[in-house]
């Protein structure tokens, strides 16, 4: 009888498996991939899909358990938000510093105030207009690692300069020159279009330890690679900057994306849930549920809130993201529940 079962089960078992690996992908392809989500469900901003975080923080997903291990998503600098013409909506959210000072804020529960707003106020706050700049798009998804100046933090991460300069044609030609093996324009041309393409081609597909921005679609790329140029000194970068019109969903889904999903997952438990006690990181799903949209914006603002004393990873400050981005975060995640 055992035999029996055992020569039935045997070819299932290897079909199945035969199956399963037909499923999966080459183990060495590519690094650590982001799962992506289904098509989006709740309508659509303004010329793009919103579409709600998926999966686990991106350096748990590479193998970083711990945040101090790494520079990813903590070189942000302490500037301020910039100033700047575009226009931002009205939240009824306050800049300044939590009351009471930092340090209680995990230890009570994080929830700074009892501003929950309505589901029908956060559908309106959602339908607000933001104008955004590349810069913007920067600060929002690329920040947080290549830092202020486009850097980085060498060797882990690479300065974006050398391979943005390298698109531009004007710049590889004087390069060129300067080595003492001139090249023609139209090589020039050549070249620096092949370096665009890795560019864009690394936004679509991510790299060994950057995830992939696939989320950024038309103008927001062609914006953000404008503000590069700019940013490394290629010449004929100057033009006037366009703004890109956006809702605040899709706003929130950049600073999400971009900045929070480095180390937080989209799923699992909050800090009520039990955990500031595990000294995990709270997920984003948690966020709707146990913070005011006050205690998110604060948060961003001025960082970990939790005694020092009380261990466990710190979350960093980010200054440079705006009131109203922060809001916009919170609203992303109520109107696009992470999955
Ligand atoms: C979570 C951290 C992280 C974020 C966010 C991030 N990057 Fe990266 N980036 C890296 C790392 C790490 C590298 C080094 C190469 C690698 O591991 O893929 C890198 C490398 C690069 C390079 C190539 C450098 C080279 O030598 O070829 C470019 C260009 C770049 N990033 C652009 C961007 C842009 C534009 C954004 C925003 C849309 C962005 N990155 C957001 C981590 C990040
Ligand atoms: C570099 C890693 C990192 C990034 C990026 C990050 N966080 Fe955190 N966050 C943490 C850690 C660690 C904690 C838990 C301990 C603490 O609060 O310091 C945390 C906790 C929180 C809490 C709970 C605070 C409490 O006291 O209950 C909120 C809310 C939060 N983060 C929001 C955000 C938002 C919004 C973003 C994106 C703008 C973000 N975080 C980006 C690491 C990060």
């Amino acid at each position: 009888m055992r035999l029996k079962m055992a020569s039935i089960f045997g070819p299932v078992l290897i079909i199945c498996l035969i199956l399963i690996l037909a499923g999966m992908k080459p183990a060495q392809s590519q690094s650590a991939d982001r799962p992506k989500p289904a098509a989006d469900a709740h309508g659509h901003g303004p010329g793009y899909v919103v579409t709600p975080a998926v999966g686990p923080g991106w350096l748990k997903l590479i193998g970083i358990f711990d945040i101090s291990m790494t520079p990813m998503g903590q070189m942000g600098g302490d500037g301020p938000p910039p100033a700047s013409t575009r226009v931002e909506p009205e939240f009824p959210v306050e800049g300044g510093p939590p009351p009471g000072g930092m340090g209680m804020g995990g230890m009570m529960g994080g929830n700074y105030s009892g501003d929950q707003f309505s589901d029908s106020e956060l559908r309106q706050m959602g339908d607000e207009k933001f104008a955004l700049a590349g810069s913007d798009f920067y600060r929002l998804d690329c920040r947080a690692c290549h830092g202020p100046e486009g850097h980085g933090a060498p060797p882990e991460i690479n300065s974006v300069i050398g391979p943005i300069q390298a698109t531009a044609a004007g710049l590889v030609e004087a390069r060129m020159k300067k080595m003492g093996r001139p090249i023609g324009e139209k090589m020039a041309q050549e070249l620096a279009s092949q370096a665009l393409q890795s560019v864009l081609e690394r936004l679509q597909k991510g790299g060994k330890k950057m995830p992939s921005f696939s989320h950024l679609q038309g103008k927001e790329v062609d914006t953000l690679i404008q503000y590069l140029k700019m940013l490394v000194g290629a010449p004929a970068s100057q033009a006037k900057s366009t703004l890109v019109s956006e809702n605040t969903g899709r706003v929130g889904e950049h600073l999400v994306k971009g900045t929070c999903q480095i180390c937080h997952d989209a799923t699992g438990p909050g800090m009520r849930s039990g955990g500031m006690m595990q000294g995990i990181i709270p997920s984003l799903a948690s966020f709707p549920f146990e913070q005011s949209m006050q205690s998110i914006v604060w948060q961003v603002g001025y960082g970990s809130r939790h005694m020092m004393m009380m261990g466990g990873q710190r979350m960093p400050a980010y200054p440079y993201i705006t009131v109203q981005e922060a809001a916009a975060a919170y609203i992303y995640l109520v109107r696009y529940p992470p999955m």
